[in-house]
């Protein structure tokens, strides 16, 4: 992508990067995913925009909304969320809404009080996701980013989801290359600067096995443990990696917590920005 392109593109990522730390706010128990699904859709359409999710390939909603062993693609719905729960929502933003740039984003929050699986998992997650980003430079190779995932996912006793991968992303929700989230370093493409992908690591508990529920979208582990998810779209710089749906905040209810695994390469408020 040309300079222009990505500054478009991070438009498109801030206003997804917003509405994450808006939902945020939301998340306790009693609220539905429904609601949540509304805040995503009116706070996205206030700000010109379109979520991506609404009508793609038939997604009934404008956001994902994934609880406890579902690994992604949860539809909202009654579903009320309880003391305990984990739950991923999943924000893709389109700007301008007619023609626009996608910036995806997600992250697992903890309703109420988590149980210690619970903290581990999507502890483990958000390392993960920040370990696959600071393998992002050019002439790096994309098996990188899976391969540092992979190693300390199961070095933490948890497992790498395989069926589902991150992807380029542009004007297009979805697009080459496929960004996986396991393998080995030194393989697959080459990173070079301009190029935009997703890193969306879910991890589970339990095994890697996924299962379709006969809704057509809901993903589940297939031995039902507990899953959980962060995403972010980066752009390969000049001399490495710039988050473009970095926030400009502390997620409430993911990042606040006291156990919170922010660690020094954590993405948010500073910009690794080139
Ligand atoms: N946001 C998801 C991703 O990270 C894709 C959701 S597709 C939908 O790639 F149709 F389920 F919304
Ligand atoms: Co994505
Ligand atoms: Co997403």
């Amino acid at each position: 992508m040309t300079k222009r392109m990505i500054d478009n593109m991070r438009e498109a990522c801030q206003l997804a990067a917003d509405t994450l730390l808006m939902v945020g706010e939301h998340i306790k128990p009693g609220v539905s995913t429904d609601e949540l699904n509304t805040l995503v859709h009116e706070y996205t359409l206030k700000h010109k925009a379109r979520p991506a999710p609404l009508n793609y390939k038939g997604f009934p909603k404008s956001t994902c909304t994934s609880l406890n062993e579902v690994i992604c693609h949860g539809i909202p719905g009654d579903r009320v969320l309880a003391d305990g729960d984990i739950i991923n929502v999943d924000v893709t933003s389109v700007l301008p809404a007619e023609h626009g740039y996608y910036g995806d984003t997600s992250a697992t929050f903890y309703v109420g009080e988590p149980s210690e699986e619970a903290k581990r998992v999507v502890e483990v997650a958000r390392r993960c996701l920040e370990l696959g980003i600071e393998q992002v430079r050019p002439r790096g190779r994309l098996g990188d980013i899976g391969a540092a995932i992979q190693e300390y996912a199961e070095a933490q006793g948890c497992s790498v989801v395989r069926d589902y991968v991150g992807h380029g992303i542009g004007r297009s929700f979805h697009m080459p290359p496929q960004v996986p989230h396991y393998g080995r370093r030194g393989t697959l493409v080459r990173m070079k600067p301009g190029m935009v992908f997703t890193i969306e690591p879910m991890i589970n508990v339990g095994g890697y096995e996924t299962e379709l529920l006969s809704d057509g979208w809901t993903v589940v582990t297939r031995d039902r443990s507990l899953s959980a998810q962060f995403e972010h779209t980066v752009v390969v710089t000049r001399s490495g990696c710039e988050v473009l749906t970095r926030r400009s905040g502390r997620l409430a209810h993911s990042e606040d917590v006291p156990w919170a695994d922010l660690g020094p390469l954590s993405c948010w408020v500073e910009s690794p920005a080139a």
